[in-house]
């Protein structure tokens, strides 16, 4: 198969919209752990970090993780706080031109701890996993060629590290193209069955819904994604957090950047410039269709607390706020008697929940 070298020409938008999400992911997940007292040490592994930067000198990832770092630096207040990068390439010439773009960028990282390799994908991620215990707090950048590095013993190893997050890029169109191919499909979670409704669209969504798969029975696990067009293909994200802010974060920096996808992946059609006379119709689908999936768990039962619709809202790639308006539409369509309930990650933290009241004779 041949692989696309991604540094031979400037980034194209995709590439960009894929690095603006690893940096907004990463300005939400520093400031998250920079003060924590349980953490000692901040450790971002960036496997496949290029050389740093494109031909036109755009920022690759390991510029903007250097960027990032020294913005927030500013802000510890933690004088015994380590920061420790590390950054893989196994190209010979973008290693070396990697080492010359960190070595510009120590001199701005006073006391940061910088690693380097220049090993296989495999070979690194062993050498490394080790060091991603204690009291440390980890981000994986897995931004792969292809679609075969993140295996399954891979995915299953780092969804049982605490406090890891990770991000890993994934060429899902390859999977709509070659939906026979063993050489393709036989490294991912992707079954026979998922291939009925897959297209050139809808690919990266089929493609990382099917990676709960590969979360063993005894790890509750939260896992995000984001499709990227590029051309006439479409590419993706994986997120994967243990923890439910680490989920909101990545998918309130999605919802920025539009929901789950960079194009219209519903074919949705909607101009905000000139919205429709009833506001249902500007509605995208995946919100829609979120507001009817949660009225249905409402009424069943199967959602009966605050905490629920939270978890509920993240487990299906939305964010606090979409639960709050489908139970406030609820209240509104009179399928709800009124109520105030606290949907957020803060209401989550608390000890206390609060019930969702149905109207008398409906089951609680
Ligand atoms: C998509 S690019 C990463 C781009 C980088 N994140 C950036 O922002 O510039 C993938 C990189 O992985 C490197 N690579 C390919 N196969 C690899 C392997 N098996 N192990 C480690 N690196 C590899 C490629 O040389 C390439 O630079």
């Amino acid at each position: 198969m041949p692989k696309r070298n991604l540094h031979k020409k400037p980034f194209d938008e995709g590439t960009k919209d894929k690095l603006e999400l690893y940096r907004g992911y990463l300005r939400e997940w520093l400031p998250v752990f920079i003060n924590s007292p349980s953490v000692d040490t901040l450790q971002i592994f960036d496997f496949f970090a290029g050389p740093g930067l494109d031909i036109d000198g755009n920022s690759g990832s390991p510029v903007i993780t250097c960027d990032e770092i020294r913005n927030v630096l500013d802000q510890c207040h933690k004088r015994h706080l380590k920061v420790c990068l590390y950054f893989n390439e196994h190209a010979a010439d973008k290693y070396q031109k990697l080492l010359d773009c960190l070595n510009a960028q120590k001199p701005y990282l006073a006391g940061v701890t910088f690693d380097t390799r220049q090993d296989d994908f495999h070979d690194a991620f062993k050498k490394w996993q080790p060091l991603m215990r204690g009291r440390v707090a980890n981000l994986l950048f897995l931004d792969q060629n292809g679609v075969d590095k993140i295996t399954k013993p891979i995915f299953q190893s780092i969804v049982k590290i605490p406090r890891t997050d990770f991000l890993f890029f994934i060429s899902s169109a390859m999977v709509n193209r070659f939906k026979e191919s063993k050489e393709i499909c036989g490294h991912l979670p992707i079954k026979k069955e998922d291939f009925s409704s897959m297209n050139g669209q809808n690919v990266h969504r089929i493609l990382a819904n099917a990676y709960p798969r590969w979360i063993p029975d005894d790890v509750d696990y939260f896992l995000g994604s984001f499709s990227i067009k590029k051309g006439a293909n479409v590419y993706g994200l994986v997120f994967g957090s243990g923890h439910p802010r680490g989920i909101d974060k990545f998918l309130q920096v999605a919802w920025k950047h539009g929901g789950d996808a960079n194009f219209d992946i519903d074919k949705d059609g909607i101009d905000q410039r000139q919205p429709s006379l009833f506001a249902e119709y500007d509605k995208p689908t995946k919100i829609s269709e979120f507001e009817k999936a949660l009225e249905r768990e409402v009424l069943h039962g199967t959602l009966r607390t605050n905490k629920d619709l939270y978890l509920f809202a993240l487990r299906n790639g939305m964010i606090a706020s979409h639960a709050r308006d489908a139970l406030s539409l609820m209240v509104k369509n009179e399928k709800l008697p009124k109520q105030t309930l606290h949907v957020s990650y803060d209401a989550w933290k608390k000890p206390d929940m609060e019930n969702i009241q149905l109207f008398a004779g409906k089951k609680k």
